[in-house]
């Protein structure tokens, strides 16, 4: 089928084309009928006179095959809001490729005021929608510049298991059971930290990932439920300068290329101590724009010289270690600032850790760190955390890695979904994102999770409890 988009129809005015798409709108003029026809590119109005037969069956969201010639519709009737408005095309054959029912929800507005448990369980017509087919293509668009802009600049990209042991970044993990060591369990990764460490150990230098990153917290406007995606990097060999540079750097010329709308409002980023950000801003992720009615407006952020610990509460579920006063205020992998090392012994609360977080208007888009390679302070911030024996054991692989001449090395990781939400001032991260749980942890276009075949719990040497 040699398929014209309906994007393309402005440069085709006078020739035949052939189309494929949705019915968007139909407008019944008695012997004339007007559609208008969606495709992933847009929409273009065809126009069908009596001479084409089946017009007057079309039904919104049925799928059609049209034949037709693009013409310029006459100077009163252009639509200058419309990228095809100056142009119609008038059918010569019309055939359904596939009928549609009515659908349980529309799919032409903005679909802000449709509940969200609608919109989850039919997430494939919700995703027709001209916003949700933007903002994943922005997404996509983003990933796509990402990935090059780092390729040229000598990173690769390097995948990680998703069936792994727990990396502890301070939510619950997920657990899947091992079927053929039954009664163990694989934990999926809350983030890649510990394999592209261990990466740089292997002499990669530059490494990246699109990585999926599984964490079972309580979501929020601007937090996922169950997985999200990060762009991870890490590099050996570098200061804290050099990542907050390619970063920045990354980030400026992705908006331009990408959201060329948007500027931004101040470069280079200012960098804010975290104590200044508390006392000036009362937030460790402070909302710089200038005009916050402004949905234009980008003010990214760093904020540094965070504590290396905060104090531990009580129902901290970091380690279960109830007995430690502190937690580490990244993670356990960043380092200290070295002027501070000697503050390790004495007071630890005063140590500054090399910890970066980049903040957009007003949220915590990435978060990274300069980290520890040396095995006696790894060991020194597991004691302060307070692990036990049996806790250290379980990074055994990472102090082992440390004997074995480790650059020195760090990284940052953006959140794609994050960034994405915050760009687009999105209401809720979900908007960007193809599939999302729902706030109660359902994939409803799936109905997950679900109940799982005896079998398959006998396989796994499981019982369920009933609660
Ligand atoms: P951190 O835990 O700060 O760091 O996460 C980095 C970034 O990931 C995004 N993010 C999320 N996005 C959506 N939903 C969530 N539930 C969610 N949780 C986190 C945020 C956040 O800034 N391994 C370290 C990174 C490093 O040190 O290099 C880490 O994961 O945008």
């Amino acid at each position: 089928m040699k398929r014209t988009s309906v994007g393309d129809i402005k440069n085709l005015e006078g020739k035949e084309v052939e189309l494929a798409g949705w019915v968007h709108a139909r407008r019944d003029h008695g012997k004339i009928i007007f559609i208008d026809l969606r495709d992933r590119t847009g929409l273009v109005q065809i126009v069908f006179t009596p001479a084409v037969a089946g017009a007057v069956d079309l039904r919104l969201e049925y799928l059609i095959r049209v034949s037709g010639l693009v013409k310029k519709r006459p100077d009163s009737m252009v639509n200058d809001k419309l990228p095809n408005g100056a142009y119609e095309v008038e059918a010569k054959t019309l055939e359904i490729m596939n009928a549609s029912e009515a659908t349980p929800i529309p799919v032409d507005s903005d679909g802000y005021d449709i509940n969200e448990e609608s919109r989850m369980k039919y997430r494939y017509l919700d995703l027709r929608r001209e916003r949700m087919q933007r903002n994943i293509r922005l997404r996509h668009e983003v990933s796509q510049f990402m990935r090059s802009y780092l390729t040229e600049r000598g990173f690769w990209e390097i995948e990680t298991p998703m069936l792994t042991k727990s990396t502890p970044e301070g939510a619950r993990d997920f657990l899947v059971p091992s079927r053929l060591q039954p009664g163990k369990f694989y934990a999926l990764p809350q983030s890649p930290q510990q394999y592209k460490q261990l990466l740089m150990v292997a002499g990669f230098e530059k490494y990246f990932q699109i990585a999926r990153c599984f964490r079972d917290e309580d979501p929020r406007a601007d937090r996922a439920y169950g997985e999200f995606t990060q762009l991870d990097l890490e590099m050996s060999f570098v200061t804290q300068e050099d990542i907050l540079a390619l970063a920045e750097d990354l980030f400026t010329k992705l908006v331009e290329k990408v959201f060329p709308d948007k500027h931004i409002s101040q470069s280079p980023w200012p960098r804010i101590s975290h104590k200044e950000a508390k006392a000036k801003y009362g937030s460790d992720k402070p909302d710089l724009r200038k005009e916050k009615n402004n949905p234009d407006e980008l003010a990214f952020a760093w904020v540094v010289d965070f504590p290396l610990f905060t104090e531990q509460s009580e129902e901290d579920f970091f380690h279960g270690s109830g007995s430690a006063k502190f937690a580490p205020s990244h993670h356990m992998f960043t380092a200290p600032h070295p002027d501070d090392i000697p503050l390790l012994d004495t007071d630890p609360t005063k140590v500054r850790g090399l910890q970066h977080d980049l903040v957009l208007n007003g949220y915590e888009v990435g978060g990274g760190s300069i980290r520890i390679h040396e095995r006696d302070i790894q060991e020194k911030i597991f004691n302060l955390i307070g692990f036990d024996e049996h806790q250290k054991g379980e990074f055994t692989h990472m102090l082992e890695a440390f004997t074995y001449g480790v650059p020195p090395h760090g990284g940052i990781a953006p959140g794609l979904d994050r960034f994405l939400f915050a760009v687009l001032g999105e209401k809720s991260i979900r908007e960007v994102m193809a599939f999302p749980a729902s706030a109660g942890g359902q994939i409803s276009v799936m109905d997950a999770p679900s109940d799982v075949d005896p079998k398959q719990l006998n396989e796994l040497g499981l019982d369920i409890k009933k609660k």
